[in-house]
């Protein structure tokens, strides 16, 4: 998932995200007391690479809807610490507390998606 390139499968990310508080209290309990409205605020400035529901806009940023909450906010810390190098995210990580990160990860984590493979030859 580190190359939007490598995702084949069409995913159409369902409106209904919110609706169900069963889907939002799993996301929201894998991360302790992340606030899932607060990550939800905090991804506006995500949006205009990695698109307002998680799914890429820009050709080389990764989809982030669905992304797995401890793999998620492990990217940010390693970005965060240049662990992971890559000159933007870098600057977007940099700033980020450890409870903005969970709360980024709540969100992102919380949205569902709708994976479609290509049809068989
Ligand atoms: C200017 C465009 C841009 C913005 C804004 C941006 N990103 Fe990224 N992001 C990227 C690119 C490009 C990559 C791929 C970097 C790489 O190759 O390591 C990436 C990678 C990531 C990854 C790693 C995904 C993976 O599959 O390992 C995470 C997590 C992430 N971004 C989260 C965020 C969050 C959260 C924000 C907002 C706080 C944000 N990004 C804002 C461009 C952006």
């Amino acid at each position: 998932m580190r190359q939007s390139g490598h995702v084949k499968f069409r995913v159409p990310v369902l409106a209904s995200v919110l609706a169900g508080a069963a889907l939002v209290s799993t996301g929201a309990a894998a991360q302790g007391q992340a606030n899932m409205e607060a990550g939800r605020a905090k991804a506006a400035t995500c949006a205009v690479c990695h698109g307002p529901a998680g799914v890429s806009s820009a050709p080389d940023a990764p989809h982030l809807a669905g992304m797995p909450a401890i793999y998620f906010a492990r990217q940010l810390r390693a970005y965060r610490s240049g662990e992971r190098k890559h000159e933007v995210m870098a600057v977007i990580a940099r700033p980020l507390s450890d409870e903005d990160i969970n709360n980024l990860a709540a969100w992102y984590s919380a949205i569902r998606l709708d994976a479609t493979p290509p049809p068989a030859p």
